[in-house]
Order: structure tokens, then sequence, then C-alpha cells
């Protein structure tokens, strides 16, 4: 009887310095469990005279209870501190700004790439592209730019053999599809291109878009119908384009076409140096010995065909002045182009 007595004190005191719910469990099995102290007291009644007997089941019975009570008691108080501990320790305060999802943005030259192609895609326009190696008589012999030449000096070609070379034109690709498909032609090729050439608005390495239009009947008026109708959706529902008289070897007539200026929009200004206008692209009607090259018979077909710089484009378009940005990778200047 006695020995209850001290379990009961024991018990009070050890729950009462149980801190977690996990300690009092400990404490609670030390008593109550199969192999507890309470559980070894029944385990002697043997030794109690047989009368003893039902009083100290009784008790022992009656002890149980109080302990449960009391290791109920305790736990309901370890739980509730536990909880309280949890709910602080995830507190969330929603006052707080939230982090911002930093997403990546295209590349100007990738958006203007893109935007070109979908214009052109728009008036009917497939997309072609041909390969930055390219042989000698893609790049210029096919084009009307035979070996001696004095053309060939106008492009500082990089040559990797004799015959091949880094394509310094997309006007490669009008040669490579004309050989493949006849007329009706109506092809835009965009790429990279490569030039010896190096300074704040020309790379060794940029983008060209190629455009070429070969039917029966086709004039210079509609290569200038099309030129105003992409500088409209490109540059501004105001823009104009003029045509100057130019030359390269595989157009005739050749032109160079510029657009009214993008900043000031025709008065003159620091961007198009007083005059209003831009120049953009270079173009012209198909000379009849490119088409010869290529099997197409120029006294039935003529065609027209243009090519354009995408970073000269791109940098008017945004206000970019030096071409390296395109390639320096800052993202501080990357980051502008998010849409
Ligand atoms: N290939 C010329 C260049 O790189 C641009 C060009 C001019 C392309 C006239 C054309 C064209 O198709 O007709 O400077």
């Amino acid at each position: 009887m006695e020995d209850t007595e001290k379990i009961v004190e024991e018990a009070a005191a050890e729950a009462q310095s149980a801190q977690s719910s996990r300690a009092l469990y400990e404490v609670k099995m030390k008593f109550l469990g199969r192999t507890g102290k309470l559980t070894a007291l029944l385990k002697n009644m043997k030794e109690i005279a047989a009368e003893l007997r039902p009083a100290f089941g009784k008790r022992v019975n009656a002890v149980r209870e109080r302990l449960e009570e009391l290791f109920a008691a305790r736990e309901e108080h370890v739980k509730a501190r536990e909880l309280a501990e949890k709910l602080a320790s995830e507190q969330v305060d929603v006052t707080m700004p939230a982090k911002r999802q930093r997403r990546g943005a295209l590349h100007p030259i990738t958006k203007t790439r893109e935007e070109l192609c979908d214009i052109f895609s728009g008036m009917g326009f497939e997309v072609f592209e041909g390969p930055e190696i390219e042989s000698e008589y893609y790049n210029l012999t096919a084009l009307n730019i035979p070996a001696d030449h004095p053309a060939r000096d106008m492009q500082d070609t990089f040559y990797i053999t004799e015959k091949f070379l880094l394509r310094s034109q997309t006007s490669a690709g009008q040669i490579r599809l004309m050989e493949k498909k006849k007329p009706p032609i109506k092809m835009l090729s965009p790429g990279r291109v490569f030039r010896a050439d190096d300074d704040a608005t020309h790379a060794p390495m940029f983008h060209q878009m190629e455009g070429l239009v070969v039917d029966r009947g086709i004039t210079l008026g509609d290569l200038q119908g099309m030129l105003d109708e992409f500088a409209r959706t490109m540059f501004a529902e105001t823009a104009k384009t003029r045509l100057r008289p130019s030359y390269f070897p595989f157009t005739e007539p050749s032109v160079e076409v510029d657009v009214s200026c993008t900043a000031c929009g025709g008065k003159g200004c620091a961007l198009c140096k007083g005059t209003g206008w831009i120049e953009v692209l270079g173009a012209g009607m198909v000379n009849r010995k490119v088409l010869e090259n290529c099997g197409i018979d120029p006294d039935e077909y003529t065609g027209f065909a243009f090519g354009m710089g995408i970073d000269r484009i791109a940098m008017l378009k945004y206000g970019i002045r030096h071409i390296r940005s395109f390639t320096e990778n800052d993202v501080r200047f990357l980051e502008q182009f998010r849409d």
C-alpha cells in the first residue's frame, strides 16, 4: 500500500518535469506500460495474504486511474504548448512583399527575327534556312559575282578552304531554293552571316533576312508595295519608304531602301543625320543571269529580292547604339526585352 503512494508521487513528479509529449510518453510507459512499475506491483499479488488481495487489487486499479488522469492532464498541457510553439515558428507575415519570379526574356535579335518572319509569313512567304558554311559557288559565283569580279571586295569574306567559306550573305539561300523549287516562289531566309568587319555598327557575325519573290509579271512596283506594308507593320503606321538607285551584282536594277526616320518621323534628327531617312535594306529585280544560273527562264519569269540586317532593324526599333550589346550577354541589357 505504501509502495502505491510512492509510485503516485514519483509519477506526478516525473510527469511534471516531462517537457515534450515524447518524454511524457516515456514516463507513462515507465509506470503504466507492460513492464512498468504499477504492473510490477500486480505481479507481486501472490506474496500478499489471500484476504488482503481484493483490497490491494482495488487499490492498484484506483492508482492506475489516478495516474491516467494525471498523465492526461499533463499531456493536454504539453501538447497545447507544443502547438503554440509550432504555430509561432510557422507564422507567415502576409504583409511582406511577395518574392518576384524573375522570368527570362527573348533576345532582341530573336524577337526581331520572329517579328519579321510573322510579318512576311502574313504576306505568304515561307521560311527557308540555308547552311552557315557555304560554298563559294552559292555565296558568290551563282549570284553573278565571278572570281575576277570587283564586287567580291564589297564583302570581306572569311574563307575556310579555297572553295568553302562562312556565308557573307543570306542571298546564298536564293540559289539553293531556286535550284530546288520553280516559280511561283515566295521565300524568306533568315540567318547568321559573317564578315571581317568590326566597329560600333558592324560585327564579324550578324544576322540577315533575305526575301525572294519570283513569278510571271513581277515588277519593282510589287517590291515597293510590299516594302511599304512591311515598314508600316514593323515601325509605325505612318512610316514611308523611298528607293534609291544602287548596285548589287545579283539584281538589275538595284535599289537601296530607306524608311522615314524611326526617331523623328522624317523631320530630321541626330539618328537620321538630319535627312529624315534611314537606310534599312538592299533590294532589286533579280538579275537575269541569276535566274539562268538556277534554270529559270528570265523571259518567262521575273522576280525581286531584298536583304536586310536583322541587327540593324533591332537597333533602330529599340534604340540600341552598339551592335556589341547583342553579344555581351549583360543581363541588365537583356532584361529590358522582357514582355
Ligand atoms: N546581300 C546583300 C548584302 O549582304 C543585301 C541584298 C541586296 C540582298 C540586294 C538582296 C538584294 O537580295 O536584292 O549586302
